[in-house]
């Protein structure tokens, strides 16, 4: 099987819109080093301990605030949020987060449809146009490093929301925050990734985010074709996280301290044969919870699940996935805002 770009963006469509050899203006994307101020979230290689636990002490702030006070935040402000790909969480949570802190949104879903893109703007001309009329773009597409694009082009915040199979950190950010609400720490953690590895964003920023802490230890579960790539492996595992594969579910240790379980991503396969075998290869079901999930462990997927969660799991008070993990994505996102533009 190939990774491949989504049915519904053609290679020669997206050649035409997004010009990545274009000379640009340079614009760094630095690293947060405790001062969010104006800058870029595009990946968590720009994240280091300090940054995230500021992040996540705002977070848990702003869980505490009234909303009138809440709503003074971002009074005034506009954030710009595009999405080239469908979403429901990224774009709901982002849209509430905004509107919750005061601020207001300017929308484009599906904008190969619906903006000027369709008439062959490029992506550094529609983005140097959006800022113009906002504070800071949230972006997502289907083409790997279009957000860092956007960011060095633009002068006001980009916020990555997924960048094909490349990283997704503010989802990141949320499945973080959610295991140290439930464990009050990210260091010395047993965890459990299983699915499509190797085209799943948010399984790479979550493993560059858990390797930002000490003493991690992620296993790693995968049909052989959707394995992290080798290249990844190797990347991560100099980060000096402990990364094991397991070749089945008999293998999962019971004493995880979360399961982060994903869908097989059915858009970025040339096969539709392919996906169709392996898209159920490892199944979350309460017989597996009941056999090999401790007491404590949480059951996570950053959805949409599509078959490998079963709904029997919905109610098992360690499944986190439609529940906590959302509702702080939204809180995340709060924090992130209010941080940057404040
Ligand atoms: N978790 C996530 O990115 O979901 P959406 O694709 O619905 O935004």
């Amino acid at each position: 099987m190939g990774a491949s770009a989504p049915p519904f963006f053609c290679l020669k469509f997206i050649s035409l819109v997004i010009d990545m050899n274009k000379i640009s203006p340079p614009h760094e994307i630095n690293e947060i080093k405790g001062t969010f101020l104006h800058k870029d979230v595009v990946s968590l290689d720009q994240f280091d301990r300090k940054s995230v636990l500021q992040l996540f002490s705002q977070v848990k702030k702003i869980k505490k605030t009234p909303v009138k006070k809440l709503l003074k935040i971002l009074s005034g402000k506009v954030v710009a949020l595009l999405f080239f790909e469908p979403s429901t969480r990224t774009f709901s949570s982002n849209c509430a987060a905004v509107k919750r802190l005061g601020g207001a949104t300017i929308e484009h879903q599906n904008p190969m449809q619906t903006s000027s893109v369709i008439k062959g703007e490029t992506i550094d001309d529609t983005i140097r146009m959006i800022e113009q009329y906002s504070d800071a773009i949230v972006i997502r597409h289907p083409l790997v490093g279009t957000a860092r694009r956007s960011a060095e082009v633009a002068d006001i915040p980009v916020i990555n929301a997924g960048d094909g199979i490349g990283e997704h950190p503010t989802q990141a950010l949320l499945d973080m925050f959610t295991i140290y609400e439930k464990f009050d720490t990210l260091d010395g953690l047993k965890g459990l990734m299983v699915g499509d590895l190797l085209n799943g964003r948010t399984i790479h920023s979550l493993i560059k985010g858990l390797s930002i802490f000490r003493n991690n230890t992620i296993y790693l579960l995968a049909p052989k074709q959707l394995g992290l790539s080798k290249q990844d492996f190797k990347e991560f595992k100099s980060r000096g996280i402990n990364l094991v594969g397991i070749g089945s579910l008999k293998e999962i240790p019971t004493n995880c301290h979360f399961w982060y379980w994903t869908r097989v991503q059915k858009e970025r396969f040339d096969d539709k044969k392919e996906y169709e075998k392996l898209r159920l290869s490892f199944i979350l079901d309460k017989k597996l919870v009941e056999e090999r999930a401790g007491i404590h462990t949480l059951l996570m997927h950053p959805l949409p699940r599509v078959g490998e969660i079963k709904t029997e799991v919905d109610n098992d008070p360690r499944a986190v996935y439609l529940t906590a993990q959302p509702k702080n994505g939204m809180y995340v996102r709060m924090g992130l805002f209010s941080l940057i533009l404040k």
